[in-house]
């Protein structure tokens, strides 16, 4: 097995999700529930949920072991194709939209629609690159203490007032984030470069979508990536932060519904 793949709904063109960090496919649950009759398929990153550690992902699509987005992205087109699919709109939030720009650089082909859901196509900084590698130590010697800070950061006030159930399911996520993943994932988005050229000649179907209180996905890095769209939807989920999906299940399905129908005028379907 490359990656775990969790299947939905019907057989068909399906639309694949990519989670956040440091969750797994669990947090698309909500949106899932609200997607009834599409086919859909969620994934557990490399070292999350039900997904074989890292270094067993790279060693399945022939990588080295650094850990690297190329690899990821590598990996899903690999269980997507060993699934029968070649063909699928691909959504992830945050992390996950990190991993579909690599997919839009090495599997381009794979892509009849693409989400980018609160995140963004630029680099780090060299500070969030430094505090990227503390985390990655922090987890190998302490564990999942060491995302436990992320609460704040991931929910939006809205949510942190509101939204008592959605903090404590955030809570427990956290608590249990397997400290390899942590580890690899963090590095992996260290690495990873500038893709916003990927999106300038991406000529499918696109959905930028972020919560309208994230704090670690700006406005202004939607908005980018959107202008570099020849075919983009830009949607803003109100009362909602950087966890739009979990924060706010219905709408953000109803905008990657909208995303799969818009593709199945075109290529799918
Ligand atoms: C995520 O939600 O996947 C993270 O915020 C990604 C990141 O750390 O850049």
């Amino acid at each position: 097995m490359t990656l775990a793949l969790h299947r939905h709904g019907p057989d068909g063109v399906p639309l694949v999700l990519l989670h956040g960090f440091p969750l797994d496919a669990r947090m698309w649950d909500d949106v899932v529930a609200e997607l009834p009759g599409l086919p859909v398929v969620t994934v557990d990153a490399p070292g999350f949920g039900a997904s074989p550690r890292p270094d067993d992902v790279a060693r399945a699509v022939g990588r080295s072991a650094e850990p690297a987005l190329e690899t990821y992205a590598d990996a899903v087109a690999a269980a997507l194709h060993e699934a029968g699919v070649d063909r699928a709109v691909v959504a992830g939030l945050s992390m996950g939209g990190y991993a579909v720009l690599a997919l839009a650089e090495r599997h381009r082909g794979l892509l009849a629609g693409v989400g980018l859901l609160d995140t963004k196509a630029t680099a780090d900084d060299d500070a969030a690159r430094a505090n990227r590698l503390t985390v990655a130590a922090a987890a190998e010697s302490a564990g999942a203490a060491a995302v436990a800070p992320m609460l704040t950061q991931v929910l939006g006030a809205t949510t942190q007032a509101e939204r008592p159930e959605v903090v404590e399911r955030m809570r427990s996520w956290l608590a249990a984030a397997p400290p390899v993943g942590i580890a690899w994932a963090q590095r992996a988005m260290a690495a990873r470069p500038d893709r916003l050229f990927t999106l300038e000649d991406l000529a499918v179907p696109a959905l930028v979508l972020r919560g309208a209180e994230d704090g670690s996905a700006p406005q202004e890095a939607a908005s980018t990536m959107s202008a570099a769209l020849t075919d983009a939807e830009v949607v803003v989920v109100p009362r909602a932060g950087h966890m739009s999906a979990v924060e706010a299940p219905g709408p953000v399905a109803a905008a990657l519904r909208g995303l799969y129908e818009r593709c199945a005028q075109g290529s799918v379907g």
